[in-house]
């Protein structure tokens, strides 16, 4: 014990040690970035360049430096004009906040030598230059993400304290007037630990461009982590389960009155890039010496703990996202698509979709897609096709498939997304064995993240998608059971026209479409809700929606769980292969949640924003359900035919007229 006590003692004074002379001196360094066009040595540019870097590099020494943050130009004329900024992170004192900024513009010369445009980050600053101006316009690439590659032990709620905290922060960090759009949050997970967490954006951005970006950020951290963050050059993100900033040097600005969270959207994490190991000390600090003692004789038999504080570091693929705007870049070639389907072969067929068949392929460069060939003759014209697919292309959530491009060539019309290994849920759900592998635990991740994707379409991307086609089909499942909601944006690809709120196009799927779209094609985003009502139903009880139709005298699934619920029996529609493991609690709240969004009123039903903080948030009560909407009563002919006439060829839903007309039943 003594021996241990004199290793510990040494270890912790080393920690000390390279702990002060690492926030002291040298600025710990993360990550560089760039990848421009050069400039020539001894041009005008360059020198300009090194007017520009010596001046953040003053202005971070001067004294009136209490932002820690400046920006600077440098030169006359457009093409050599360079502009530049940093920022400190928004704890750091001025002095260390200023060596930063000296190594950096020492650093980012020789890291990036003769680049036009580069940046810098460093756990206490970040220095960035361009050849164009750079104050006041959000940047989010590059982003880099790294984690903590330590465990944490209960995931679910972890994840949802993660999630109200990032929130937190990234509403007070926007909210900031204070000039330094930075925030802190400092949170219980359990007795013993606690959950920190930052967030700050350069103050050049406004309130919304500040917390777009954070959205974003936060969309990128990594999940079931103990620690983990996010940089892009407007702004940053980070947590751990120790105290990681001077608490006292950040005035936190109580978050603004809560509307609903929003959850993180945006931003494609790629599973493992680079590796730049970083093993981040922090015991030390801030302890009184009294009870460092004790803590150095726990930190000696909890070393091997503390040591793997190791990151990781996952780097986006910039070059698909910068060139996201332009057409070119997203245009693929019909041989180069027919290479990798081999020739849109029987054997490479994925399925058949709404709007065509699905084909599996695999690129020259070895990465793997889906592509989707779209029925021949739907009537949009190749310029408006183009533009909704850049547009579509645009939305980045890691719920959502990522649409990479498209090929558009004589008649044909195709569209390549990602490849997502796991097939859809319909597939694992439905199937006696498979199901088996969606525990409580999976099939919760599965509910919030379709509610994150969706409230990232209903509103959080700019675009205000109305999915119309909302079903387990359309939810894939990656390699870690993640969904990722497919197929959406799909009626402004074909051209249904979204604006049109009546419309007798109809492309929804029997069963899953509410009673105002099925029968007065009427749809909004609380169309989807019911959609997502009736999804999360099916997966609480392990049925499909239209098994009803046939199986239970003609009851539909949600009126099975109304009366459940009714008779006080809500854990008797559980799937029975989700075995005993499970939250009474998760498992209510779910119900209650599903049964809202399928209220035969549209009114009634919750909004995505309302689901993903009850899903999120035990504290909010939720009203009490109705009794749910049985639509099929009220059918007409003439609704029916529309359906049949419009209804895309769904293979893995099948529902034929007969099915429909079967229910005629009201549920007591
Ligand atoms: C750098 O940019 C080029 C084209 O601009 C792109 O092809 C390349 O993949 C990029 N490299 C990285 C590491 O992003
Ligand atoms: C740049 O200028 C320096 C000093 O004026 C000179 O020694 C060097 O050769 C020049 N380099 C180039 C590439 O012109
Ligand atoms: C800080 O002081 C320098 C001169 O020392 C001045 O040029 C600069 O404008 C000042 N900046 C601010 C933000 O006051
Ligand atoms: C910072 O950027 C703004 C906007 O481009 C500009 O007006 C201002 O002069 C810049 N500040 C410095 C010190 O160059
Ligand atoms: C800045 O450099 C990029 C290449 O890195 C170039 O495409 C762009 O036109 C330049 N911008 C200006 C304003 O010179
Ligand atoms: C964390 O969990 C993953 C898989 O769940 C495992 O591969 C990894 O080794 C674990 N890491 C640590 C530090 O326990
Ligand atoms: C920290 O975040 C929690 C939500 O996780 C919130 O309830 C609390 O008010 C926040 N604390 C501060 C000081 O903002
Ligand atoms: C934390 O910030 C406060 C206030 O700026 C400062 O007095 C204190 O020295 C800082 N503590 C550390 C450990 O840097």
């Amino acid at each position: 014990m003594s021996s241990c006590f004199t290793i510990s003692l040494s270890l912790s004074l080393l920690f000390f040690f390279i702990n002060f002379l690492g926030t002291e001196s040298a600025p710990t360094y993360l990550w560089n970035y760039c990848n421009s066009t050069l400039y020539s040595t001894n041009s005008t540019y360059q020198s300009n360049l090194k007017t520009l870097l010596s001046s953040l590099s003053a202005a971070a020494a001067a004294a009136n430096n209490t932002d820690g943050f400046a920006n600077a130009t440098a030169g006359q004329n457009s093409p050599d004009r360079a502009y530049g900024l940093f920022l400190c992170r928004g704890d750091v004192s001025a002095s260390t906040c200023s060596d930063c900024v000296a190594t950096g513009t020492q650093d980012i010369l020789q890291k990036c030598p003769n680049q036009r445009v580069s940046t810098i980050w460093y756990d206490e600053c970040m220095l960035r230059y361009s050849n164009q101006s750079i104050y006041g316009v959000m940047a989010q690439v590059p982003s880099l993400m790294m984690y903590n590659t330590g465990n944490i032990t209960d995931p679910t709620r972890f994840m949802q304290v993660l999630g109200q905290s990032m929130d937190s922060v990234a509403r007070a960090a926007s909210a900031d007037e204070s000039g330094k759009k930075v925030a802190v949050n400092e949170t219980d997970f359990t007795s013993l630990q606690k959950l920190y967490s930052l967030a700050q954006c350069t103050p050049d951005l406004t309130a919304s461009d500040c917390n777009t970006c954070l959205r974003a950020a936060i969309g990128g951290l990594p999940q079931e982590k103990q620690g983990g963050r996010t940089f892009t050059p407007s702004c940053s993100v980070r947590f751990e389960l120790y105290p990681f900033y001077n608490a006292s040097a950040v005035a936190t600005p109580a978050p603004p009155p809560s509307q609903i969270p929003s959850p993180p959207p945006a931003s494609v994490i790629k599973p493992k890039g680079k590796s730049n190991r970083a093993t981040v000390i922090i015991i030390a600090v801030a302890v009184p010496v009294g009870v460092g003692v004790v803590l150095l004789f726990l930190a000696c038999c909890f070393r091997k703990r503390k040591v793997t504080k190791t990151y990781e570091v996952v780097q986006e693929d910039q070059s698909s996202l910068n060139d996201i705007t332009n057409a070119e870049s997203l245009q693929y070639d019909l041989a180069t698509v027919q290479a990798a389907t081999d020739n849109f072969s029987d054997q490479n067929k994925l399925g058949e979709g709404g709007f065509g068949e699905v084909f599996q392929g695999k690129l020259p460069n070895g990465q793997q897609i889906a592509v989707k060939r779209l029925s021949q003759g739907s009537g949009q014209g190749a310029r408006e096709f183009k533009n909704e697919v850049l547009l579509v292309a645009k939305l980045q959530h890691r719920n959502l498939v990522r649409l990479l491009g498209f090929c558009l060539e004589g008649e044909e019309k195709l569209l390549i997304y990602e490849y997502v290994p796991n097939k859809s849920l319909d597939y694992v759900l439905f199937d006696l064995e498979k199901s088996k592998q969606l525990d409580w635990s999976r099939r919760y991740k599965i509910v919030c993240g379709v509610a994150r994707g969706m409230l990232y379409l209903h509103e959080d991307s700019r675009l205000r998608i109305i999915h119309r086609d909302l079903k387990a089909s359309n939810i894939l499942l990656d390699s870690e059971m993640n969904p990722k909601i497919s197929d959406f944006g799909m009626a402004r690809i074909v051209g249904v026209d979204q604006t049109q709120a009546n419309t007798n196009k109809i492309v929804g799927t029997f069963g899953y479409m509410s009673p105002e779209y099925a029968m007065h094609g009427q749809f909004s985003v609380k169309s989807d809700v019911y959609s997502f009502g009736v999804l999360l139903l099916e997966l609480i009880c392990g049925k499909k929606n239209n098994f009803f139709y046939q199986a239970d005298g003609g009851e539909d699934l949600a009126s099975y769980v109304w009366k459940n619920w009714r008779d006080g029996t809500p854990l008797e529609v559980l799937d029975p292969a989700i075995g005993d493991s499970y939250s009474r609690d998760e498992v209510h709240r779910c119900l209650h949640i599903g049964l809202l969004c399928v209220q035969e009123d549209p009114m009634d039903r919750p909004t995505m924003a309302n689901i993903v903080l009850m899903l999120n948030s035990y504290s909010v009560s939720l009203a009490l359900p109705q009794q749910p909407a049985f639509f099929l009563r009220s059918r007409t002919e003439a609704s029916m035919k529309e359906l049949e006439s419009d209804q895309s060829a769904s293979k893995s839903t099948p529902v034929s007229i007969n099915e429909m007309s079967v229910t005629e039943v009201y549920p007591r």
